[in-house]
């Protein structure tokens, strides 16, 4: 491939190349890269790696390719509620408006339909990888797992524990906890078996196939401490039992400190915790596999926790506002040197873009930012050498919010730079998930993941004023109009404008797939 690529490096910096030149192999991942081919040199370039132009896919003006996004927290089974509810707060929401809905995929025939759904839109969406929630149903739960196999999505697959009676409606309640482990014993079992969907399914050095089990205890609030316990077991035995040396233990989701009256329920429900953290953290499940997803109203003591531990947060910025929950301090996480990914939550988020997420986190970390008193009221200084006093505007001082974010405070109340928000969506939340050796910036070696971006469609918001300049030759304009292009699809983009799908080499979904 030969035309504009941006990739993120790391949450300050991405490498914006308007003439990179790529090869993908057969296996789905890419084999070399060259930053920088000049259009005269392309050719020789070519030669010397064994390869002709004939074989070039060249991009056209106004296209570009980046990574997919990586969604790290969804639930699959709220899609059919989506733009629903949000006139409530999480507790109530649950019960009023998702947990009906969730009820519903007892029926699988209607699990089918919205599963496979579910998938196509995501992957139209520029979703490339997605950490799923499906319901507390065994069998729904495995046609989620065949629609992502089949589809061609990169996917974590995990069926909602909830078996703490009298937290969960009559009707949308687990048996026991016995129960609720074996049906996620069967489960994993059930993804390891499933066909590889193409002769790579699992390459590299970690078989990491392209759908894999995800232990989801839904929420503390809905698990009893039995259940926990045992899941913490399934997954310390799957670990000594695993079938490749590098093999990662299974990942684990859950959500953490969203709302406050969910906090402190929690705390009633389990006294012997210190916090919403260390409930999990006395269970086991806090490790370096586990993504906890809106990590909002999180102490000092659980940020730290959370960092020793090394999990990951999935901030749901949509979410978060939509169901009122709070602002997550984003910034501050990111200067402590937590992992961060970004999430839709669907239906707590009313879009299944990740688009939205990266505008709604764009605007959350605007709002923090904003609370700091703006340095707007001058204020009157005594002039050091003379009776007169000048007006002059002192910045307000800007507490940071611990030590350590104090010594190398970067991004805390400040709004996040654009490199960032795409970081989020794209590196950062490969490694939430554990996977950023395969997934979520090109070089060598890594997954070909990526989306072919189009900011020239006469139908999108940006249309003929992506159009490049006349600019022969001129690297450096070429590639500030390049992120620029970038910066407007992130913001005012969608999916008309993404052209290919790619997930591991393969063509799964955008606007060209299936013409
Ligand atoms: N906490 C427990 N379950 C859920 C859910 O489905 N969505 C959100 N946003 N929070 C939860
Ligand atoms: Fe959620």
């Amino acid at each position: 491939i030969y035309g504009s690529v941006v990739t993120p490096v790391d949450p300050r910096t991405w490498k914006a190349l308007p003439r990179c030149l790529m090869a993908v192999g057969s296996t789905g991942n890419i084999d070399w890269m060259l930053d920088h081919v000049e259009e005269n040199k392309l050719a020789e370039a070519l030669s010397q790696k064994g390869y002709v132009t004939g074989q070039v896919v060249y991009l056209k003006d106004g296209e570009f390719i980046i990574p997919g996004f990586i969604d790290t927290h969804t639930h699959a089974a709220q899609f059919p509620n989506l733009g629903k509810g949000g006139q409530y707060e999480l507790l109530d929401w649950l019960q009023n408006v998702t947990f009906p809905k969730e009820a519903e995929f007892a029926d699988l025939d209607f699990a089918k339909e919205a599963y496979y759904d579910v998938v196509r839109r995501s992957l139209d969406c520029g979703t490339t990888t997605s950490c799923y929630y499906a319901t507390l149903h065994l069998d729904a739960t495995k046609i989620l797992a065949d629609a992502t196999s089949r589809l061609g999505q990169r996917a974590f697959i995990g069926k909602c524990n909830m078996d703490r009676k009298g937290q969960s409606p009559e009707y949308y309640v687990e048996e026991s906890a016995e129960k609720s482990l074996e049906d996620t014993s069967s489960l994993i079992s059930y993804i390891r078996s499933l066909p590889p969907i193409s002769s790579h399914a699992s390459i590299g050095t970690a078989p990491e196939p392209l759908v894999q089990p995800i232990l989801t205890p839904r929420f503390a609030i809905s698990c009893t401490s039995e259940c926990l316990n045992g899941i913490r077991d399934l997954a310390d035995r799957h670990y000594r039992q695993r079938r490749h040396p590098n093999e990662p233990r299974i990942r684990i989701q859950t959500h953490i400190s969203e709302n406050r009256g969910e906090v402190d329920y929690t705390l009633q429900l389990y006294p012997d915790a210190h916090s919403y953290a260390h409930v999990y953290d006395m269970h086991g499940l806090l490790g370096d596999t586990t993504v906890l997803a809106h990590a909002i109203h999180l102490t000092d003591d659980e940020i730290r926790l959370i960092k020793e531990r090394n999990a990951g947060i999935s901030h749901c910025p949509t979410s978060n506002f939509n169901l009122r929950s709070g602002v997550a301090p984003v910034g501050r996480y990111l200067d402590e040197g937590l992992k961060v990914g970004l999430g839709t939550d669907v239906s707590g988020g009313y879009s299944t873009s990740m688009l939205n997420a990266i505008q709604n986190a764009s605007i959350a970390s605007k709002v923090i930012s904003m609370k700091i008193p703006p340095p707007s009221v001058p204020q009157e200084i005594p002039h050091p050498e003379a009776a007169v006093t000048t007006k002059q505007l002192v910045s307000p001082p800007v507490t940071p919010p611990s030590e350590l974010a104090e010594s190398n405070a970067r991004f805390a109340n400040r709004q996040l730079p654009i490199q960032t928000l795409f970081y989020l969506a794209t590196l950062g939340g490969a490694n939430v998930c554990s996977l950023s050796e395969k997934i979520g910036s090109f070089s060598p070696g890594k997954s070909f993941d990526a989306l072919v971006v189009n900011v020239l469609d006469e139908r999108g918001a940006i249309g003929v004023w992506g159009k490049e300049a006349k600019l022969d030759g001129d690297l450096e304009a070429k590639r500030r109009k390049l992120e620029e292009n970038l910066e407007r699809f992130l913001f005012c983009g969608d999916d008309r404008n993404i052209q290919k799908v790619y997930v591991q080499g393969c063509l799964v979904g955008g606007r060209a797939f299936g013409k």
